[in-house]
């Protein structure tokens, strides 16, 4: 079953910078298995010893380490002048006491595994550790991945600002931007990034140490980067070019790393540091609230602000959305005025009577976008404007007064301001920034936040953590490999990661949003990422880096074999991977375990950061002038929804009206944009050329895109990808000479054939045909469409430019189920492409009364007619001329 994808999620954001790939050739997968070169038991008892014992030595034996350590020191000391408060605040940190214990480690081994508590100082000392140590005085640069732009960014800046460098010298490199200099010594960026360097250089030659932060959260990024890395560092060694790989995560399962055969020869050290951690204590619901989580978060965070001492709040929510909704919430019930006299600060002993009184006049119960210009600007003002310019409008934001359960009580007790802050992965870096500062004085910092704040990013001074249990995350259908996002429960290890948020510097408290009984039906632990998404866009990279025997690779979670198989089945049907021989009939397992190499088109694709099937739109699309036209498609197609959604229930009769206008007017522009004829054809990808292209010659101005039902922010999310992509399709074609024609005429009707050739040979596996003798059959197939893959009858959604046209042969971008299951970015394609574009889907045999084959004086080849049809559901399609 096939879902919709959902707008705003936060955590799926993975970077994979794109540039040409002239990899350094090594044979890395190829190598048989390790750890059989040797008794592998024997090894790991031998290894294990120093990292169980590390505890008991103390003393005597550390003694003797650290002695040893002194011996070993590199020559290089490199100093650090660092602030005396700067300093002071390090010390306190537990990873300091283990400073030696960490460098005699990575000193004596290739690779080492550190695990501590979050807010231990991992990420923030480890690449102080190394500098001082001398790893980037001889050239090498010390490379920290993290799974999240957010984390790159803001830990690059604490690097540098406690070091007292700058950021030319402690630098981040994410997708779209990077302050990587010349002098660049430490790089903090997310894992997509090195992922992509390795296809360059595929010895990492410019790095002494790569950091893998926060390998727990198991993205599949950090997961192959293990595996990559796990067989760099012992080739750079082999090769005189000594490399140290340093592993850090947080308590949890480190087993998948260190007891993993086939990733590491020898297991490596694991060393441990204990954070102190005060004690939490745990308050659950007595009911888990299903639908409106949100709702009662609000609640407990007005409850905790009204009746608990001083002590920041930290919320987490799932998805940006919620996180600005229970922002704005927060900050009309608890005005947060700077600038102004706080009237009834610490004044506990007004009365009850006389503060509500005064509430009356101190409290702005409804604020207007006017009130907010009208407020003096400065922090807190910026943030309440961020929080509704930012604010994607999904949100369902009652009035207090609306709210079923709303307690007037907790519509202002402004005794203490709160000063609320959003946090998500893709907030702006400076607003990011906001959490780690001391919040004004006097004030409670209150911090809405998603996952994000789990684990990556540890906020001073939270002493309340309001948890709803939940995240949003991806999920893939194994049969017809469609993604969704979902709402899901947390496992035990992130609830109580997340609990853990509370105590770390003093006594806290974590109120769980739902019940004991709940909690205990999560599962243990969080299953990795690479276990529950397709692989295709990762096998692709990985045959790019020439690792032809994915199967052998040594993932620290292997996906499974039926995840191997269709992704390397449909890489074969695009081109990218050569056939494999066919010797008799092969069952799909061998056919996986042939390790079919990467084609010269698979090379090109993959040097697009996209998904292989708009990889292979691009890399058709030098024809007739249509790569602009199919760099803003791909571009529109990547970014989730470029429209705004109307269907959300409204709040009052006057907001319905307004809505129902807007929807209106979206309506007639999509139809607009859709134009006639060929271009209609194009259906809903003309629909996305038509307004990208409307959008530009207009400016780019946010009151085009409110005005005509676009999302400003998905609409400078595409200019920013059509950017990258221009300079992708350049570099990997040199004669492309494409350029970003912000302002794109329509294209022409011929163009528009080809663009629907292109995109038919990109979505091949996503075509549908409409259902033949409808009138036979079941009246639920009524204007309904067959696929390949689905038993049920799909349908062209109702907002598609081609609902009423109805062509025979269509594909779609995917299939979203709500009544019915819908495709949505529909394009029309005619019958007689299907055979010459898809070849690997059709069954061919040569018509009973066809001429005999003939010579084909243009093209040398002979020629013979072909009946085809279309391979597991069996449509004839119309005989063709083919080589
Ligand atoms: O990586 P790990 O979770 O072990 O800790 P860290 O991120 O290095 O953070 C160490 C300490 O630095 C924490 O207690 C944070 O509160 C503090 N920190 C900060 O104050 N400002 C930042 N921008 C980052 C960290
Ligand atoms: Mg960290």
């Amino acid at each position: 079953r096939k879902r919709r994808r959902e707008e705003d999620d936060d955590d799926e954001e993975k970077d994979c910078e794109s540039e040409g790939s002239d990899s350094d050739e090594e044979q890395i997968a190829e190598e048989k298995p390790l750890g059989k070169t040797s008794s592998p038991e024997k090894e790991t008892e031998e290894q294990k010893q120093p990292e169980v014992k590390e505890e008991e030595k103390k003393p005597q034996e550390i003694k003797e380490i650290h002695r040893k350590a002194d011996e070993s020191k590199p020559a290089v000391f490199i100093p650090v002048d660092r602030l005396p408060e700067i300093q002071e605040a390090r010390l306190r940190l537990p990873i300091l006491a283990e400073e030696q214990v960490v460098m005699e480690a990575v000193r004596e081994n290739e690779c080492v595994v550190l695990c501590g508590e979050t807010g231990s100082g991992k990420t923030t000392q480890v690449p102080q550790f190394l500098y001082e140590a001398g790893y980037a005085s001889s050239g090498g640069i010390i490379g920290v991945t993290e799974p999240r732009r957010v984390a790159a960014i803001s830990m690059s800046q604490r690097v540098a600002q406690e070091m007292n460098l700058s950021t030319g010298v402690v630098s981040y490199q994410i997708r779209f931007e990077g302050n990587v200099t010349e002098d660049t010594k430490i790089k903090f960026m997310t894992d997509g990034v090195l992922l992509k360097e390795i296809q360059k250089d595929f010895l990492l030659q410019k790095y002494s140490v790569i950091i893998i932060d926060e390998a727990h959260e198991r993205s599949v990024y950090t997961d192959i980067l293990i595996g990559l890395v796990s067989r760099i560092a012992p080739l750079r060694n082999r090769r005189g070019l000594p490399m140290k790989l340093l592993i850090m995560s947080a308590t949890l399962r480190v087993e998948d790393f260190t007891e993993n055969q086939r990733l590491f020869r020898t297991p490596p050290p694991v060393i441990k540091v204990e954070a102190r951690q005060f004690p939490v204590t745990v308050h659950f619901n007595k009911r888990t609230p299903m639908e409106d989580y949100t709702g009662e978060a609000f609640h407990k965070i007005c409850k905790i602000h009204r009746m608990l001492p001083s002590g920041g709040i930290l919320v987490f929510l799932t998805g940006q959305a919620e996180v600005h909704s229970v922002c704005r919430r927060l900050r009309k019930a608890f005005p947060y005025r700077p600038n102004r006299e706080r009237t009834v600060s610490a004044n506990t002993e007004v009365s009850k009577t006389s503060r509500r009184a005064k509430k009356k006049n101190v409290c702005l119960p409804k604020i207007s976008l006017d009130n907010y210009s009208a407020l003096p600007v400065d922090e807190g003002d910026e943030d309440r404007q961020a929080g509704i310019d930012e604010d994607d409008g999904e949100g369902s934001d009652l009035e207090l007064g609306d709210h079923p359960d709303s307690d007037p009580e907790e519509k202002s007790d402004p005794s203490i301001p709160l000063y609320v802050l959003p946090l998500y992965s893709l907030l702006a870096p400076e607003q990011q920034a906001k959490v780690f500062r001391p919040p004004p004085a006097g004030a409670r910092l209150c911090v809405v936040a998603t996952n994000v704040a789990e684990t990556s990013l540890t906020i001073p001074g939270i002493k309340y953590v309001v948890d709803c249990g939940r995240v949003k995350k991806r999920f893939y259908d194994r049969v017809t490999g469609v993604s969704s996002f979902k709402v899901t429960w947390i496992s035990q290890a992130s609830a109580n990661q997340r609990a853990g948020r509370a105590g770390r510097t003093e006594a806290g408290h974590c109120y769980r949003l739902y019940s004991s009984a709940v909690f205990g039906d999560f599962s243990l632990f969080s299953e990795a990422e690479i276990t529950r998404r397709p692989v295709d866009d990762l096998v692709l990279q990985m045959k790019d880096l020439n690792i032809e025997k994915v199967v052998n690779f040594p993932f620290p979670t292997p996906p499974s074999g039926e995840t191997l198989i269709s992704a390397e089945q449909l890489l074969i049907s695009l081109g990218a991977l050569e056939e494999p021989p066919r010797r008799g009939r092969l069952n799909e397992m061998e056919r996986a375990r042939l390790s079919c190499p990467i084609t010269p088109l698979g090379r090109a694709m993959a040097a697009f950061p996209v998904s292989p099937r708009y990889a292979k739109m691009l890399a058709l699309g030098r024809q007739q002038g249509c790569m602009p036209y199919i760099i803003t498609i791909v571009s529109a197609m990547t970014v989730r929804e470029i429209f705004e959604e109307y269907d959300r229930p409204a709040g009052s009769e006057e907001e319905s009206s307004r809505m129902a206008g807007k929807k209106a007017r979206s309506v007639q522009m999509r139809r607009l944009w859709a134009g006639q004829g060929q271009s209609l054809l194009l259906g809903d990808l003309m629909v996305l050329l038509g307004a990208v292209g409307a959008c530009e010659f207009a400016g780019c101005s946010q009151q085009f895109c409110e005005g005509n039902g676009l999302r400003y922010k998905a609409i400078l999310e595409i200019r920013r990808l059509r950017g990258q992509l221009t300079n992708t399709v350049n570099s990997v074609c040199a004669d492309a000479g494409v350029f970003v024609d912000h302002k794109m005429a329509p294209p022409t009707d011929a163009q528009v054939v080809y663009l629907r050739q292109i995109v038919l040979a990109g979505l091949g596996d996503h075509l549908a045909r409409r259902v033949q003798n409808e009138e036979l059959l079941d009246p639920k197939w009524r204007n309904g469409y067959k696929t390949p893959l689905l038993d049920e009858p799909v349908f062209i959604h109702p907002s598609s430019a081609l609902h009423k046209t109805l062509p025979e042969f269509v594909v779609y971008q995917e299939i979203v189920e709500t009544t019915k299951m819908y495709m949505r970015g529909v394009c029309a394609v005619q019958p007689e492409w299907i055979p010459k574009l898809l070849p690997q889907y059709c069954h061919f045999s040569v018509p009973e009364q066809s001429p005999a084959p003939w010579y084909c004086p243009q093209t040398g080849r002979i020629k013979c007619q072909q009946q085809s049809t279309f391979f597991r559901v069996g449509w004839k399609l119309p005989a063709v001329e083919l080589d």
